[in-house]
């Protein structure tokens, strides 16, 4: 079920518009210092909070925002709060994936009526500064997607929020935006996951990868990835495939406990001076071998960047037919091997890296195997 139409006079119209991503929302075990974290090693910036000082009781919010990247880390107050047993059963985590849209109560009406499970119906939020309407669904495991309408609203972010700074002196490290956001679903529900956002939100899928492409010695993993109409948002879909040994996605899900998200990967102009920053504020990166940088260039061609840099920062390049990508993975980001980040810097190539998969599955395996699950 596609959502673009063809009007009579040929004109592609989006059945279903997406802006792009509005927030992410992290489900933590203690918010105030997960806030301190991405100011300080992250360098968001804190602009706004909800909590017991601001009227709600039970949960404490912090709104984090850098470039157009805004985080929301939540904690609870007692044990039996949903966000309290989120955390018990998946550890950190992403709940929430938000998409920005010109009209909530449409696009959750649409997708409920294409087969979408209600994760909470329209609500209309208001304050002094307007009116904010938004409506959830859920996605894979426990995680939603919750549609946002904020064009009658001129506020920070939120009717419920306030506006809140801190006194951190943030690193400035160049965030600009959400490229991708990537979730990891049981063994065989890759299709199944692709199939909604085709039915559900007229995503289009954009690559497929199998593992041929993206296996080890010792493990494999299955990929597609699915856009929306007009490229803002994609969403890659892993499932594990069978390996000689667990996978990275296995081990994901028995952590997680269920399907979510695996990591997200943020945008920057300027990814040395990013990487340069985050490593000196301790932020911890996969490790690749000396010789990765080698050959590298046999196999990418020409790049703008001195690759001693590249090589120091043990940041990875891959070529498409549009041009090159420059990007670099974290190590999980908190105890549990989860959720991770990636950061990228895109000089033409639309694609994810396929080049890398293998340098980068043999340092996710040294890192399994420290931690004995491999
Ligand atoms: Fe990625």
């Amino acid at each position: 079920m596609d959502t673009m139409i063809k009007s009579q006079a040929g004109v592609e119209k989006d059945l279903f518009p997406l802006n792009g991503t509005d927030y992410l929302e992290f489900y933590v075990g203690n918010a105030k210092q997960a806030a301190f974290y991405y100011q300080m090693a992250f360098g968001f910036k804190l602009i706004a909070y909800r909590g017991p000082e601001t009227g709600v009781p039970d949960t404490a919010s912090y709104v984090l925002q850098q470039g157009k990247v805004r985080f929301i880390v939540t904690g609870a107050m007692n044990p039996d709060h949903p966000v309290a047993k989120h955390v018990l059963a998946h550890g950190d985590g992403v709940k929430v994936m938000a998409l920005w849209v010109d009209d909530a109560e449409y696009s959750y009406n649409l997708a409920v009526e294409r087969g979408a499970k209600s994760a909470g119906p329209l609500e209309v939020l208001t304050d002094d500064d307007g009116e904010i309407r938004r409506a959830s669904i859920y996605t894979y495991g426990e995680t939603i997607h919750t549609f946002v309408e904020r064009k009658n609203y001129k506020g920070i972010f939120m009717p419920g929020f306030q506006a809140k700074e801190s006194n951190c002196e943030l690193p400035n490290v160049g965030l600009q935006y959400v490229d991708h956001c990537v979730g990891n679903v049981e063994l065989g529900g890759m299709d199944k996951w692709v199939k909604f956002y085709q039915d559900v939100m007229g995503f289009k899928l954009l690559v497929t990868f199998d593992d041929k492409d993206i296996s080890t010695k010792y493990t494999a993993l299955m990929s597609k990835v699915v856009s929306n109409g007009n490229g803002y948002v994609k969403f890659p879909i892993n499932e594990p495939a069978k390996g000689v040994k667990k996978s990275q996605i296995e081990e994901y899900l028995d952590f997680y406990g269920t399907a979510g998200v695996q990591h997200i990967a943020i945008a920057t102009h300027d990814i040395v001076a990013t990487i340069d920053a985050l490593r000196a504020n301790g932020v911890e990166f996969l490790y690749v071998p000396d010789n990765y940088y080698e050959t590298v260039l046999e196999r990418v061609g020409n790049i703008e960047e001195d690759l001693k840099e590249l090589k120091r920062l043990n940041i990875l390049i891959d070529r498409d037919e549009e041009g090159y990508l420059l990007q670099i993975f974290t190590k999980p980001v908190q105890d549990r091997p989860t959720v991770f980040f990636e950061i990228i810097q895109r000089k033409g190539a639309k694609s994810f890296g396929k080049g890398n998969f293998k340098a980068l599955f043999e340092a996710i395996e040294r890192e399994q195997e420290l931690r004995g699950t491999l």
